[in-house]
C-alpha cells in the first residue's frame, strides 16, 4: 500500500482489512460480546463540542510534555497489543522502532511474539514493559527483572483481564481451532488465509508465530498461543498483587484498565504512578462507559496525586484534544497503529502516527491554544449528565 494516499486511520484500517487474513483483521478490528462499548469509546467524543478562541496569534506551538518525568515529543504512547507480530513480521519490532524514531513511548504487551530484549533493542526511544501475571509470581519475577536489565522504564499492569473477553468474532473464524497445529480442526478455516498470499509469505518468512517468547514457564519452555486463554484466567491480577509488584520492580508502576473513582483510590494506595482510564478498546466486558465518559470521574478520584491517561477510541488528532481538555496527561493508541501496522508495517505505523500528530497540531490552532499542555476544560462543552457522574 502506499501509506501516503491514507488521509486518515479509517484509510489505514480499510488497508489493513485488504491485506490481513480475515481471522488477523478481525482480532485487531472486534471487540467483546455485542461490541457496544467498542462502538461507544469512539463515538463519545462526538458528544464533546470544542469552544475555540479565534484571533489568537501563537508563535510556536508546543505538543511536548512529560508522562513519569520522561519528556515526549506529543501526549501520544503506543498501547499494548498482544500478538503484533501476526500482523507483520517482527511487528513489535517494527512498531517500537517507529515509536522512538517520532518521539514516544512504546508499551510492550506480556503476549508478544519477539524477545523483550530485542524489542527495547530496536528503539532508540523510551519503552515500557506490560505485565500479566501468567504463570504466577515467580515467573513474574524473572520477566520483571528481564525487563529491567532490558532497560523499560515502566511496567504496566493490566488489571482488566481476570478471563479474556467473549470475542465472538475470533471464534467464528477459528482462531481456537487455527492454533492447535491440528491438522483436522484447522482445515475448515484455512480458506482465508490462502487468499492473502503476501501476508503468508511474510507470516513463514518469519517463523510462523505460535508462542510467546517472554512467558517462559518452569519446564515447559514459551507459552504456546493456544494456552492464552487458560493462562489469563489462572492469571487473574489482585490489589495484594499489585503491592507484591510494587516491592518486585523498583520503577514507576501505571495500572491499565481502571474504569471507575473507586479503582483510581485503590491503585494509589497498592503504589500507583500512572493510571490509564481503558477498557481494553472494548475486548473486556462489554456495556461499560465509553473511556472518555469515564475520564471525568477518574480524573477527579485521582486529586492530583497520579497522572491519568486515557485509550480507546482514539482516532483522530481532535479525540486526543478532547481527552487532554478533560484531564488526561497523554493518551495511549492501540488499533490506530495496529491498522497500520496491518496495512504496511513500518510505513504503515508510522503514517498512524504522522496522521494523529499533524490533526492533534491542526485542532490546537485551530482552537487558540498555545500548547497540548495548556488545553482544558474550558476549550470544551460536555453533556450536563457527564457532569452529574462527577462529585
Ligand atoms: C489490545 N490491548 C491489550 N492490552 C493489554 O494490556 N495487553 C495486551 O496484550 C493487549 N492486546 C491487544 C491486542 C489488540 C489487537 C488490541 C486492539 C488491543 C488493549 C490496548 O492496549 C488498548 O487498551 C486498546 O487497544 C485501546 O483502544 P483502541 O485504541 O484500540 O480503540
Amino acid at each position: 500500500m502506499n501509506t501516503s494516499r491514507a488521509v486518515n486511520i479509517e484509510d489505514l484500517r480499510r488497508a489493513a482489512r485488504r491485506r490481513l487474513p480475515r481471522a488477523v483483521f478481525d482480532y485487531i478490528d472486534g471487540g467483546a460480546d455485542r461490541e457496544h462499548t467498542l462502538a461507544h469509546n469512539c463515538r463519545a467524543y462526538d458528544d464533546i463540542i470544542f469552544r475555540p478562541r479565534c484571533a489568537v496569534a501563537v508563535p510556536n506551538y508546543e505538543m511536548r510534555t512529560t508522562v513519569l518525568g520522561t519528556e515526549i515529543a506529543m501526549p501520544i504512547i503506543l498501547a499494548p497489543v498482544g500478538s503484533s507480530r501476526m500482523f507483520y513480521p517482527r511487528g513489535e519490532e517494527v512498531a517500537a522502532n517507529v515509536a522512538g524514531s517520532v518521539g514516544t513511548i512504546y508499551t510492550l504487551s506480556t503476549l508478544s511474539g519477539c524477545l523483550l530484549e530485542d524489542v527495547k533493542k530496536a528503539t532508540t526511544g523510551p519503552a515500557w514493559y506490560q505485565l500479566y501475571l501468567i504463570g504466577g509470581h515467580d515467573v513474574a519475577r524473572a520477566t520483571i527483572e528481564r525487563a529491567r536489565l532490558a532497560g523499560y522504564s515502566a511496567l504496566v499492569v493490566t488489571i482488566d483481564t481476570p478471563v479474556a473477553g467473549m470475542r465472538e468474532r475470533d471464534l467464528r473464524n477459528g482462531m481456537k481451532e487455527l492454533v492447535t497445529r491440528n491438522p483436522w480442526k484447522m482445515l475448515p478455516f484455512v480458506m482465508q488465509f490462502a487468499v492473502k498470499p503476501q501476508w503468508l509469505a511474510g507470516f513463514f518468512s518469519d517463523g510462523g508465530m505460535m508462542k510467546f517468547p517472554n512467558v517462559v514457564l518452569p519446564g515447559e519452555g514459551p507459552m504456546l498461543y493456544a494456552d492464552v486463554g487458560t493462562a489469563l484466567e489462572a492469571s487473574v491480577v489482585t490489589w495484594a498483587d499489585l503491592k507484591w509488584i510494587r516491592h518486585a520492580w523498583q520503577g514507576p508502576i501505571v495500572v491499565k484498565g481502571v474504569h471507575i473513582g473507586d479503582d483510581a483510590r485503590r491503585a494509589i494506595d497498592a503504589g500507583a504512578n500512572a493510571i490509564v482510564v481503558s477498557n481494553h478498546g472494548g475486548r473486556q466486558l462489554d456495556d461499560v462507559h465509553a473511556t472518555i465518559r469515564a475520564l471525568p470521574e477518574v480524573v477527579a478520584a485521582a486529586r492530583g496525586q497520579v497522572e491519568v491517561l486515557l485509550d480507546g477510541g482514539i482516532r483522530r488528532g481532535g479525540d486526543v484534544a478532547k481527552a487532554l481538555c478533560l484531564g488526561a496527561r497523554a493518551v495511549l493508541i492501540g488499533r490506530a497503529y495496529a491498522y497500520g501496522l496491518g496495512a504496511a508495517g513500518e510505513a504503515g505505523v508510522r503514517r498512524a502516527v504522522e496522521i494523529l500528530r499533524a490533526d492533534l497540531l491542526r485542532t490546537i490552532k485551530l482552537l487558540g491554544c498555545p500548547s497540548t499542555s495548556a488545553l482544558d476544560r474550558s476549550y470544551v462543552e460536555v453533556p450536563a449528565e457527564w457532569e452529574a457522574r462527577v462529585k
